[in-house]
């Protein structure tokens, strides 16, 4: 064989390999495409970049005046911390001595601590801005400290308190006198859980119901399904999505492993409904309706507020048009669809997110409130995708057990819990839900903006999100001002604000007021200043820091 002719195999292999790899090369195009263009929607990225960042940290004089804020301006902000300071610990001194204590040895203090604000004042504010976080005491909807100071409950329990705490209460003291008779008996069930079942499926409109002990669970369950009925590798889901701590649906930073089996794609996005058209890998879709408040975002929290927080309010129609969609393309290509309704299931419609976007998903998870105030994880399913076996390959099984599932005593709070949300006025009260929280968002926002205030609230129905226009490196300072209030926040601060549906007109006046007076001291004391002539603003401030860190002309001590 001549050079020629040597040269011409080469190019007709080349031009058959290229013909062979046009369309896994199209695919891998069409799915780096429908990836969010943000850090959020590059895992692998994020996770490098997250690996490469140095801690530091702004104590002294340097926290005040991080972004080269004018001497008086530096001279108001330390008078104001040093009030705050000086308030918080005053206020509540038994509370913060055992919050301390705790933090000695329970490994969610230590890390909640660390990651409340923005990582390079962290320290400095935990030694100086104590946040209790012990209570002893609670209503429908406030919590009292160890030193009797009552606030109102902004952080909802994570999502737990749709109803009032006493109902939670109720739920649980009905449940244990429903099962009491039968005690922490594990393995046989108790006839409440036949109720819960029929009830779970007409409420979800799903075969068959699974009982697991958190939202987390429920969802590895419900993913995992998934995968063994379709023997499909891959499962999609949004940006910036959160789904539990289970690191198959964490593809980011968060999460030592690398999860290779995740198709993180944009949120509300065409570019998506290709690929899922087009690709054969992709075993189910998994949705957090509650991305319908920040699509292809992460939940705001303060930990990482470090300038300006822009979130639009939720538009249901808009979201629900989107659902629609995938459901379509999840039935042509025979894809489950899974909705997350471990935060929103029955607190927009006794039918959940389902019935809220109009939509019919193949599984459904649920938790959070749905225990009547004790630890749950549900799963709804068909019946074909619920099954955890094949009747043709015995030992083809698809294992799913826990010792503390269908415990009698959640069942009995659950099925009070289910009980008591057909109560009539319960039902009707679903009706007037978004007129009702949407004409409260309307009033603190006229509240804030009669006062000419740099902060607006976004939210869906009754879960709300502070934002914030100025891009200022202490928008995170909000949080401690709502506290000396008396309003009782989450770990990731005004990020999220979750309110109990029985809040009344007059409770939700008395925190309009508070939330104004809070932002009118922060404003006071210096801390929404911002120089509009920086270029870049906040983010190149940070980047400027992050570079001088490296280069170590920042202060980097080890972090104890
Ligand atoms: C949508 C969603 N899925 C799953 C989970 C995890 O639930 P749990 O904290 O009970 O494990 C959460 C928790 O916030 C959630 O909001």
């Amino acid at each position: 064989m001549d050079a020629v002719e040597m040269n011409a195999m080469v190019a007709a292999a080349a031009a058959g390999s290229a013909a062979l790899a046009a369309p896994w090369a199209r695919a891998r195009l069409a799915l780096s495409r429908a990836k969010h263009p943000s850090l959020a929607g590059h895992a692998r990225m994020a996770r490098r970049v997250a690996r490469l960042l140095p801690y530091y940290e702004h104590t002294g004089d340097r926290f005040f005046a991080v972004d080269g804020a004018p001497a008086d301006v530096v001279q108001r902000r330390r008078e104001g911390f040093d009030r705050l300071a000086a308030r918080l610990a005053e206020r509540a001194p038994r509370t913060v001595a055992m919050t301390r204590e705790l933090t000695e040895g329970l490994s969610d203090l230590r890390f909640t601590g660390a990651y409340r604000v923005p990582f390079p004042f962290s320290r400095h504010v935990a030694a100086h801005l104590p946040t209790g976080v012990c209570a002893g005491e609670a209503t429908d909807t406030t919590v009292t400290d160890l030193d009797g100071n009552e606030a109102f409950d902004l952080s909802g329990s994570y999502g737990l308190n749709v109803f009032g705490y006493r109902f939670y209460r109720d739920c649980i003291d009905t449940g244990v006198a429903y099962v009491r008779d039968l005690g922490p008996v594990l393995g046989p069930y108790h006839p409440v859980v036949a109720d819960n079942v029929a009830k779970l499926r007409e409420i979800s409109g799903l075969d068959e119901v699974s009982f697991h002990m958190s939202g987390t669970e429920a969802v590895m369950q419900a993913v995992r399904l998934a995968r063994y009925h379709t023997g499909r590798s891959h499962h999609v889901q949004f940006t910036g999505a959160y789904h539990g701590w289970w690191d198959g649906v964490q593809p980011g930073v968060g999460n030592p492993r690398r999860t290779r089996d995740v198709y993180m794609l944009r949120d509300m996005d065409e570019l998506t409904l290709r690929v899922l058209e087009r690709r054969r890998d992709v075993a189910c879709v998994l949705v957090n309706p509650l991305q319908a408040l920040h699509p292809n975002a992460s939940a705001p929290g303060d930990a990482s507020l470090v300038g300006a927080r822009k979130v639009t309010s939720a538009d249901r129609a808009t979201y629900a048009a989107w659902l629609g969609k995938l459901r379509e393309v999840c039935t042509r290509r025979d894809i489950p669809l899974i909705l997350d309704e471990v935060f929103l299931g029955f607190r927009l419609a006794r039918g959940g997110a389902q019935e809220y976007f109009g939509v019919k998903a193949d599984l459904v998870t649920y938790g959070k409130t749905l225990g009547g105030g004790l630890p749950v994880g549900v799963l709804c399913g068909t019946r074909r995708l619920m099954k955890r076996y094949r009747d043709d390959r015995p030992s083809d099984v698809c294992f799913a057990r826990g010792t503390f599932n269908s415990h009698p005593y959640v069942m009995g709070a659950m099925h009070a819990f289910l009980d008591r949300i057909d109560d009539p006025a319960r039902r009707a009260s679903y009706a007037t839900l978004d007129a009702v929280w949407q004409a409260r968002l309307a009033r603190m926002n006229a509240a804030l903006a009669a006062h000419d205030l740099p902060i607006r609230m976004a939210g869906l129905a009754s879960i709300w999100t502070v934002c914030y226009d100025v891009a200022s490196r202490y928008n995170w300072m909000l949080q401690f001002y709502l506290r000396t209030q008396g309003l009782a926040l989450s770990w990731v601060g005004t990020g999220r604000l979750i309110f109990s549906h029985v809040l009344s007109d007059a409770d939700f006046a008395a925190i309009v007021e508070r939330v104004v007076a809070a932002a009118l001291a922060m404003r006071e004391d210096g801390w929404w200043w911002a120089d509009p002539t920086a270029p870049g603003g906040a983010g190149r401030q940070l980047l400027r820091e992050v570079v001088a860190a490296w280069a170590g002309s920042i202060h980097s001590p080890r972090r104890t």
